[in-house]
This record gives C-alpha cells, structure tokens and sequence, in this order.
C-alpha cells in the first residue's frame, strides 16, 4: 500500500536505480541512498524511498512471491477485451469529445472496458494506495466552490499539532502506507520553520514518499519542502478554463497557478494536479483541455474528481455531475494518456456506491485512503458526507486490500 513490494537494485546509473521485482524490473529515481547492487529497496511513484535489510525483504517478498502472479492472472482474465475499439491510442480530442458525449448503456460499456483494457496493457496490475492526512481545515483562501473557504463562519476550525501529525504518520506507516498525502487549506501558521520539521521528520523516521497539499504557498516554502524530503506535491489547477478560474477563485492568478506547477516541476517534485468535474459553466471542451494540461506537466498522477456543491458556498445550487459522467471522464482520460496514474477520489467515492470498484474498472489506478484522525475528518468539509468519514484506518486498509485483491490488483509502484 502503498504497501510496496520490495525490490532487488539490478543495476545502477547516477541517480537512477533498475530494480528486480520477481522477474519485472523498473526503473526508480535515487535521491536519497547511497545504493550498490544487490541492495533491497521500496520504491514510490518512481522514486527510491526506502532501503530494505535483506532479511526483511526476503520475508516480505516470500509471503507475496505467490500472491503477485495469482494477481496478475486475475487482472488479466478481468481486463481481457479487445482495445481496438477507438483505434490507436492516445485518441484525438475530436475522438475524445465525441467520447465524453455518449449516453448509450453499451457505448458507455464499451468505453468503460476497452479502458480498462487499456490500463492492463500499458502499465499492468500496479495500483497505488496513498494515504491522506488532513492537518488544518483552517484556510486563507477563499474559492467559491469550497466548503473550507475563508467566508464559511459556520466551520469550526482545527488545526493539528505536530505532535498530532507525527501520530497520524506513525498509525499510517504501521498499517504499511509507503505514500502519505499531508493535506491542509491554505494556512500560513504552519511556517516554513515548522513544517519542515515535521516534512523532515516524516522522510526520516518512516521513509514515506511525501506529497504536499496546501496550496500556493510561497516558492521559498517549496523549495524547503523538497530539501527537508518532500518529493511529491498534489495542487490541482481546478479548471483549464481562465476566465473560469478567476471567476471561483476570487483574488487568485491562473497564470501564476500554472507558473507554480512548472516550477514545483522544475526543482523535482512529482506533479499530482487536475480539476473539478461539473463546475458550473464548465464544457466538456474545457474538460478535455484539462486533460492535455495536466499531461503537460508529465503529470505523476491524475487528481479529477466531481464538484460537490456545499451549501455554505456561493455555489451551493450547482447540480451534480452524474456517477457515470466521472467514470466516462476516467475512461477517456486513460485513453488520451495510456500510461497515466489515475486516482479515484473521495468525491466520486461520496456520490456513488461501490464507485471505488467501477472507477478501477474503468481506468482508474490508484486510491486514497483517509489517515487523518477521526476526530478532526467530518470537520475537513470541503463538501458534505464524504465517504469514509466514521471508516476506522485499519477497517479501510482491510477493506482496500480485499478489493485490490477481488479485482487483481497489486499495491506495487510503477516505477518510471
Ligand atoms: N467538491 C469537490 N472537491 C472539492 N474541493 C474543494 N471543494 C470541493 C467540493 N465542494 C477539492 C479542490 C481542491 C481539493 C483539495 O479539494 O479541487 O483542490
């Protein structure tokens, strides 16, 4: 789960790894180690995170040697279809709008399982399972779509103490989480000074692959983030549409949006971004726009999920997009992107049952699970009811591997 399966260093170029997992190798970025042949290592969205002692990891990889190709035949029997149906991939944007306007329950079929098939051929049975932890709702910004907004007087806001955070890392990395996403509104108390501690900390007591999720945050931060051991930074651009933009994000630059993700890109981090699905006046057009901007900057992973309306905001009347609306938008972003990580996100999961399940079956690879204390969850109210909120960690992580396992998924990386 990113529980990682350990894997054995084949070969080794400066500052890239080639890794052994039962046969497979993949390539894998070092920043950190000093690495020499023969070493064991996890890896995390293509990046080495943690040395493995080799006791250890002959235990571990024992316990899954069975289990990986019993997965794999899985995932092959479900996925097998013939992915033709579209012709080559990546389709154009004509195809791809066409794709999104389909509304037939066997075109939508069609769509959902050559999508699938797609997955299965371009990157195997890998599916990433990160862990969220959500520190401070408390937020400087103020987005007409958000429930945390600046404005919601209504919200009772938290904020978690560091030793809080480290408690809720250290549950996560029990429970084998590899990948944690520490999530907040944009909140300025957390100063460079503290954060990079508790970022330092995280990296060095638990090797986590790191992602950040606080918003725009000044390029100063950034950059102590990335020295203290964050690699990973999830700031979705929300929209590709900049008129929408500066329209549900009073005072703020979509310019400057994009000009921080290509510098967030260019001192390292993998780049987590996307947008919001049904933001009112937003067209299918601008969802496919979306789609080939968040491939601009080689996106590590794909973060769409539907707009929940929350009635505090400015936006409360606004419908909900459709379940099998997001599914279509999944498919067909796997098929302009075959090679993508495509996360599933709480919102689909909070607007239809089993969507987790049928998000993976139509081209998702990758999952979240919520770490943060249940205590503060409900009060993380970007919108209302989410999913999961009352699931207890270790129910949840029961219950994700049961489904990885269903449908014949391993919680493995995919290396570079
Ligand atoms: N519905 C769905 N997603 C939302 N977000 C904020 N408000 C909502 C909402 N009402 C998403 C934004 C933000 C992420 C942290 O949460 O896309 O980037």
């Amino acid at each position: 789960m990113c529980y990682a399966i350990p894997g054995k260093i084949v070969e080794i170029q400066p500052g890239l790894a080639t890794i052994n997992y039962f046969g497979e190798t993949r390539k894998a970025r070092n920043d950190f180690f000093n690495l020499a042949i023969g070493d064991y290592v996890y890896a995390q969205g293509g990046l080495v995170i943690q040395k493995v002692r080799e006791d250890e990891a002959l235990l571990s990889l024992e316990a899954w040697k069975e289990l990986f190709f019993e997965l794999k035949k899985r995932d092959n029997k479900l996925s097998k279809f013939s992915a033709a149906a579209y012709g080559k991939v990546p389709i154009t944007k004509e195809k791809a709008l066409e794709l999104l306007s389909i509304s037939d329950k066997k075109e939508k079929e069609l769509l959902f399982k050559t999508a699938n098939s797609i997955r299965q051929k371009a990157l195997g049975n890998a599916c990433c399972v990160h862990g969220i932890i959500e520190f401070s709702n408390t937020c400087a910004a103020d987005c007409l779509y958000c429930g945390i907004r600046r404005s919601n007087t209504a919200l009772a806001r938290y904020r978690m103490t560091p030793q809080e955070i480290m408690s809720a890392v250290k549950e996560a990395a029990g429970l084998g989480f590899k990948a944690l996403v520490l999530q907040s509104g944009e909140d300025p108390y957390y100063t460079k000074e503290i954060f990079e501690k508790i970022v330092a900390e995280v990296h060095k007591e638990y090797g986590a692959l790191i992602f950040l999720s606080v918003g725009e945050r000044d390029r100063d931060f950034y950059a102590a983030m990335f020295k203290a051991g964050a690699r990973g930074v999830l700031l979705r651009f929300e929209t590709s549409n900049s008129g929408l933009y500066a329209k549900i994000k009073p005072g703020a630059s979509f310019e400057k949006r994009i000009e921080n993700l290509n510098f967030l890109k260019d001192i390292g981090y993998l780049i987590a971004t996307g947008a919001l699905l049904g933001l009112p006046g937003s067209t299918n057009e601008d969802l496919i726009a979306d789609v080939l901007l968040a491939r601009s900057f080689g996106t590590e992973m794909y973060s769409f999920g539907p707009f929940i309306p929350h009635p505090e905001t400015p936006l409360r009347d606004t419908p909900i997009v459709a379940k099998d609306e997001v599914f279509k938008f999944i498919a067909v972003t796997r098929l302009m992107v075959p090679d993508a990580k495509i996360l599933v996100t709480t919102a689909l999961e909070t607007i239809g049952q089993d969507a987790r399940r049928l998000a993976l079956m139509s081209g998702a690879n990758s999952f979240m699970l919520n770490v943060t204390p249940i205590k503060y969850r409900r009060q993380y109210e970007i919108y209302k009811n989410r999913a999961n909120i009352e699931v207890g960690l270790k129910e949840q992580v029961e219950e994700a591997l049961s489904l990885l396992k269903d449908l014949g998924r391993a919680p493995t990386d995919l290396g570079l």
